[in-house]
């Protein structure tokens, strides 16, 4: 038995912040983020007080539609992102209370931009254990209140926007379709490229003014190393995937990569051998949604009518961790 996806979903706020509008809060330019990166805007929360499981609700809502079912059928809850909207309890509890679902489990998956294609993994298991029969799967990130928009933050602040998506994860009503692979890594000998390094437990005291002062609590980027490794690693297991589902690249109808840079993924889809209208991007609309980026692409492909019966979807992402995976279904 296999687990399959079986509705897609996305919501991003309404507030487009383009380059230009960062180019007033900070020395930028859109001539040198779109160069870069591919990026020609982003979302950003509308006001104060919208976390994380606000965004995933109309996400949610929309995936439990296509997949023509009701909020009730979900028993289990997988939520994966890096902005949690508070340190604690985890965002699946809260998005629980938002949906009604008293009762039903729901973990938080911490695995930053490969925390979508985690939280799949450990869906597929627990569909195939029988433990759970309708998981929903959701990455959601509010980045607009973690980055610092000045000067000092200004290589990391250009990249990441806010969004959500959500798929609804069971087993596969079709003997052929389904999640046909789902490979995995990480090394944390990479984890201070890309890290937020406050507050943090083995501080004490977890926060101070001078932490502040130095911006230890914005994130941190080594940003060539992190091009570097994910530029190698990508693909790497997306081949690794490929394998395992007994598929080369020529059998891949559509790529879905973690949307980090453009041209990290153009170069891993030239690794692969991919044709750029296998591509699906939309890094130029919203940047990196880090967790949320692979749902995200997979609901306007879907509404796009590229998911047809028999497709070969290859997804694959690389982030903080480092960690970094690759999957690839049959829908
Ligand atoms: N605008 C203008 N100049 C900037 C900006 C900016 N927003 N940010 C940095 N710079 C400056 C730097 O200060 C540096 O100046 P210096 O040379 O005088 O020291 C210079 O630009 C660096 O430019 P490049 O060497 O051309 O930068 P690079 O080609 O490395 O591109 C980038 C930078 C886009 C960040 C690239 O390294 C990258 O995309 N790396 C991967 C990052 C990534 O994917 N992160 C997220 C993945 S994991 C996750 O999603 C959580």
């Amino acid at each position: 038995m296999r687990s399959a996806i079986l509705g897609v979903g996305h919501y991003v706020p309404t507030k487009v912040v383009t380059n230009d509008d960062l180019a007033k809060l900070m020395p930028t330019s859109d001539e040198w983020i779109q160069q870069r990166t591919g990026i020609k805007e982003r979302r950003f929360i509308e006001r104060d007080g919208i976390g994380a499981s606000d965004l995933a609700v109309p996400a949610v809502q929309m995936a439990i539609e296509r997949a023509g079912r009701s909020m009730k059928d979900i028993d289990m809850i997988l939520f994966a992102t890096l902005s949690p909207d508070v340190n604690f309890p985890g965002s699946g509890c809260l998005l629980g209370d938002k949906l009604g679902l008293p009762g039903v489990p729901a973990l938080d998956v911490r695995n930053q931009c490969s925390g979508f294609l985690y939280s799949l993994s450990v869906a597929d298991a627990f569909v195939k254990a029988g433990a759970y029969k309708n998981i929903l799967i959701v990455g959601a990130e509010v980045h607009s209140t973690g980055v610092e928009l000045n000067e000092r933050g200004r290589d990391v602040a250009v990249l990441f926007g806010d969004g959500a998506g959500a798929a609804l994860v069971g087993p596969s009503p079709s003997e052929d379709g389904g999640l046909l692979s789902c490979v995995l890594h990480a090394d944390g000998a990479g984890a201070k490229d890309l890290w937020l390094p406050a507050p943090a437990s083995n501080r004490i005291p977890r926060l101070t003014h001078e932490m502040i002062d130095r911006g230890e609590h914005y994130p941190q980027m080594n940003g060539k190393q992190v091009f570097r490794w994910a530029t190698e690693k990508m693909p790497e297991v997306s081949v690794e995937a490929m394998k395992a589902a007994g598929l080369t690249a020529a059998d891949i109808d559509l790529f879905v990569p973690h949307q980090a840079n453009m041209r990290i993924n153009e170069l891993v889809a030239r690794r692969l051998g991919l044709p750029a209208e296998k591509i699906v991007h939309n890094i130029e609309r919203y940047g990196n949604t880090t967790a949320a980026t692979i749902p995200i692409g997979l609901s306007e492909s879907f509404a796009e009518g590229k998911l047809g019966a028999g497709k070969h979807v290859l997804m694959t992402a690389f982030g903080s961790g480092y960690t970094w995976g690759a999957a690839v279904i049959r829908c």
